[in-house]
């Protein structure tokens, strides 16, 4: 692992609240597995997610809302074993908190308890603050997530940008929100980004985009967008390729297969 750039110490809120002070940029991937939170915690990356995006590349399903607080939590733990000092945060998944303060709280404190995740993420505006000052209350670190809300895909018609003329009020509210119910950081997906720009300089805690533009403290992609290991057709436009696993891991199986057919593999240096 020499040259790599793994955080010499603990990711704490305080450091990310500190860097947003500096205007220092930072980098949150998700992760769900061991191997790939510690290669990333290895590459420098500040902040882990374990999004319940799980549900679309990990296990196949068509929307988030099918993934559950089991399967979030076997993938959470194992992510907080590879996180090394990457700051950990998990996925409250669909179902598990809308109902009221009491099963947010119930579920949340499970998911840390069972994971080791440093903080837990929601989804929601306004409708939401009551859960995240409840949460608060409960003293776990909370991360908001607001824009396009990935839970909510039915209620909003499709994945679309959320903010844009009329409803540019809607997010401000929204942010002002979740941040007075004392949200340590917020996500905002899908947003224009001159209202993510500017929401992000009113926004006390650091702001984390996707698909919201330069302007944010900091950026966050699913990792399979961002090393083009696709788990889907859709392409969404804010996503950069930074790598081609798909591409390597193919052409790999291809190869192994292809040595095993010949009986090029095992060769003698592999035997015993
Ligand atoms: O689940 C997830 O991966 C997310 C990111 C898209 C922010 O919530």
């Amino acid at each position: 692992m020499s040259g790599y750039l793994t955080p010499k110490k603990k990711v704490w809120v305080a450091d990310l609240v500190a860097k947003k002070a500096h205007g220092e940029k930072w980098a949150m991937l998700t992760a769900y597995d061991y191997a790939t939170a510690r290669t990333f915690a290895a590459a420098g990356i500040e902040c882990l997610l374990v999004g319940d995006s799980a549900a679309n590349v990990v296990y196949g399903y068509e929307t988030t809302n099918h993934i559950s607080l089991d399967e979030m939590a076997y993938l959470g733990a194992a992510v907080v074993r590879g996180a090394g000092n990457a700051l950990v945060v998990i996925d409250l998944p669909f179902g598990t908190y809308e109902a009221s303060d009491e099963q947010c709280v119930r579920t949340a404190t499970e998911l840390v308890r069972r994971t080791g995740a440093n903080m837990v993420k929601l989804e929601g505006g306004s409708r939401i603050a009551p859960r995240i000052r409840a949460l608060k209350q409960a003293g776990l670190a909370v991360c908001a997530h607001v824009g396009f809300t990935p839970q909510s895909v039915d209620n909003l018609s499709g994945f679309k940008v959320q903010g844009r003329d009329d409803s540019a009020d809607q997010l401000r509210a929204d942010t002002e929100a979740v941040t007075e119910a004392g949200a340590d950081m917020a996500v905002f997906e899908m947003v224009p980004a001159d209202l993510a720009t500017e929401l992000t300089a009113a926004c006390p805690a650091p702001v984390i985009g996707i698909g919201a533009g330069a302007g944010t403290d900091a950026q966050v992609l699913v990792w399979h967008d961002m090393a083009d290991f696709p788990a889907g057709d859709h392409r969404a436009r804010f996503v950069q390729r930074f790598g081609s696993i798909g591409a390597d891991l193919a052409a790999a199986a291809a190869d192994y297969k292809r040595a095993v057919h010949t009986g090029q593999f095992p060769a003698p240096e592999h035997t015993f």
